[in-house]
């Protein structure tokens, strides 16, 4: 088969068309044969415990985008000063851990994605002393903090690339991967052309890139090397493992200076041509080095496929690169790129959870014994769930379910007041198709620039929601109703209960195609929890039954009723509403 068209993983090119509303149909769907039978499930309270950090068992993280959490010297970009002098903000949340994204220097053309310098904190950020110190004054407060491992690629200002570039043999020619010529033509030009830039520098070839055509790819090898096509090194070639030591390396440089763990950018898309074992590989070797040597510490992959992320040692991976994903809160947001239909969290009650559950279960199923599925609201590739008109009580009932399901969640910063996804921002920064929207500077005051930086606000990396009614913390500190303190009691339900600990059984017990509420059970033991959810604007009920003797429900959170009869349960909810009901298994 030709090189080029399967030197993405398939995930790869699926997240990167995804991420630029490229695909918007069940095209990207991750597969699930149609008419596999969900197996039947019943609730045991049995639970497999991954092995890994204890302190991820119910932890939740908070991720920060560095540019826009604070800015600590009026310049208008966020720092890490800036994130430290907020620790204690987001101590209050009742989160365990922060995920930082990338902080290195860059020249910035994808907002940081694109390391300069893999061991220097970006000048506009502060200095390596300032990372140190956040770690520690995160360490301090009980946190953890991961920090954002990019390797699948450099910027092209990586000096790594621009000895690459250089056309006399050097240490750094085979660290990226580059075609025998310019006019290289080995494969059908020009239809499997695709990531190939030609004509860069005097180097006679062809640089792989591996997402914008400023990222070329770190060299980690072809996974089915063409002979036909000599430049496709194998995995065990030695400039490929001299790259990895270095990784390997850099890697420690941050862990020695604090951080706890990382999310790796991609994880995909390291080797090439490959059907994920090569990759895995890698990953694995990463993961034996974390328990050797960082024991405690704590990997999440941005993969989107959990059975081979866990599979490849990690402790979790984000799965949202999936069409089933826009049918829980993003399809109304993505209309404007030609998008229809309906997700399930919508007062208008049109979705479907079938569909993502179908998808969800078999990557659950496939991977909960070695890991956990990390399913965010939103973050920085994604779009805010304030939009479509959603209210506080609809972001409610999204955190309800986000707080409750299997995993470890994610709150990307701004979500826990409600912060709006901005439209018609102009991209910076690489921030295209609704990216720059849901980056706007964090809102903490309804000050200028929302408290979010002393500068002029033409300075400002990215404008503030100076909207009149623009939630921010100060207020809402001050306000018990507020969706801030909603959040903060649904984080305190997820480290409190036995039940909602990562790990802890997931058995659906109502979720029918285009119906509403969605009802599940989390279960460790005796300790249950029915949780059910009913984003629809009407009332919603159902009955199902439960197949284990328990004492009469009792509502712990949310709103709505349960009553029991034999051993069926049946519950009500109001519109826009959510309730977890103590279920407790009484033999
Ligand atoms: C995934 C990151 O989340 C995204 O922001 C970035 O643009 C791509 N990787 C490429 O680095």
């Amino acid at each position: 088969m030709s090189d080029a068209t399967t030197s993405l993983t398939r995930g790869q090119r699926l997240a990167a068309l995804f991420a630029f509303g490229v695909i918007t149909t069940s095209a990207a769907a991750l597969a699930v044969e149609p008419g596999s039978a969900a197996p039947a499930r019943v609730v045991t309270g049995k639970v497999v415990r991954p092995a890994g950090p204890a302190w991820v068992d119910h932890a939740v993280f908070y991720q920060i985008y560095p540019q826009t959490f604070f800015d600590s010297n009026g310049d208008g970009v966020g720092d890490l000063p800036g994130i430290t002098a907020k620790l204690d903000y987001v101590k209050s949340l009742g989160v365990s851990a922060i995920w930082l994204n990338p902080f290195v220097d860059s020249p910035f053309r994808d907002a940081g994605y694109d390391a300069s310098d893999f061991y220097m904190v970006a000048p506009r950020y502060g200095t390596n002393e300032d990372a140190r110190r956040l770690f520690a004054e995160a360490h301090k407060r009980g946190m953890r903090v991961i920090f954002d491992y990019v390797i699948s690629y450099t910027s092209i200002d990586h000096p790594w690339f621009k000895a690459s570039c250089d056309p006399k043999p050097n240490k750094y020619s085979n660290w990226f991967v580059w075609t025998n010529g310019t006019w290289y033509a080995g494969w059908d030009l020009p239809k499997n052309r695709a990531g190939f830039i030609q004509g860069y520098c005097e180097r006679d070839a062809q640089y792989l890139s591996n997402f914008f055509w400023h990222q070329p790819a770190l060299n980690f090898g072809y996974a089915h090397p063409d002979p036909a096509s000599p430049w496709q090194l194998p995995t065990n070639h030695p400039d490929v493992l001299a790259l990895k030591e270095e990784l390997k390396n850099m890697l420690r440089f941050w862990l020695d200076m604090g951080a706890d763990g990382f999310r790796a950018d991609m994880a995909g898309s390291l080797v090439k041509n490959d059907d994920g074992n090569e990759t895995s590989k890698f990953w694995k070797e990463l993961r034996e080095l974390m328990d050797r040597e960082y024991p405690g510490r704590f990997m999440v992959s941005e993969w989107s496929d959990p059975k081979a992320a866990t599979a490849g040692g990690f402790h979790a991976d984000f799965l949202h690169w999936f069409q089933g994903y826009d049918d829980l809160f993003q399809k109304e947001a993505k209309r404007r790129f030609g998008n229809d239909g309906h997700s399930f969290f919508d007062v208008e009650g049109l979705g479907d959870i079938s569909h993502f559950l179908k998808i969800y279960l078999d990557q659950y199923d496939g991977s909960r014994a070695r890991g956990y599925v990390a399913l965010p609201f939103s973050n920085h590739d994604l779009t805010r769930i304030k939009n479509n008109g959603r209210t506080d009580r609809d972001i409610e009932v999204i955190f309800a379910f986000a707080l409750t399901m299997p995993g470890t969640p994610f709150v990307y910063y701004g979500e826990e007041i409600g912060m709006r996804q901005l439209d018609n921002l102009p991209h910076t920064e690489g921030s295209y198709g609704g990216r720059a929207g849901d980056r706007t500077p964090m809102q903490w005051t309804s000050g200028v620039n929302r408290g979010f930086s002393s500068a002029s606000p033409e300075r400002l990396y990215r404008a503030v929601d100076t909207a009149a009614d623009a939630p921010n913390v100060a207020a809402q500190e001050q306000d018990l109703s507020s969706l801030l303190n909603k959040a903060k009691a649904l984080i305190r339900l997820h480290n409190d209960e036995p039940a909602l600990a990562a790990y802890a059984e997931f058995v659906p017990v109502y979720a029918q195609k285009d119906k509403y509420p969605f009802a599940f059970v989390r279960a460790n033991g005796k300790d249950r929890l029915l949780v059910v959810l009913n984003p629809a604007g009407r009332e919603a009920s159902a009955t199902f039954p439960l197949t284990y003797a328990s004492q009469k429900p009792a509502l712990i959170a949310g709103s709505g009723s349960a009553t029991l009869a034999a051993q069926d349960v049946t519950v009500k909810l109001p519109g826009a509403s959510y309730a977890v009901f103590r279920v407790n298994a009484t033999r």
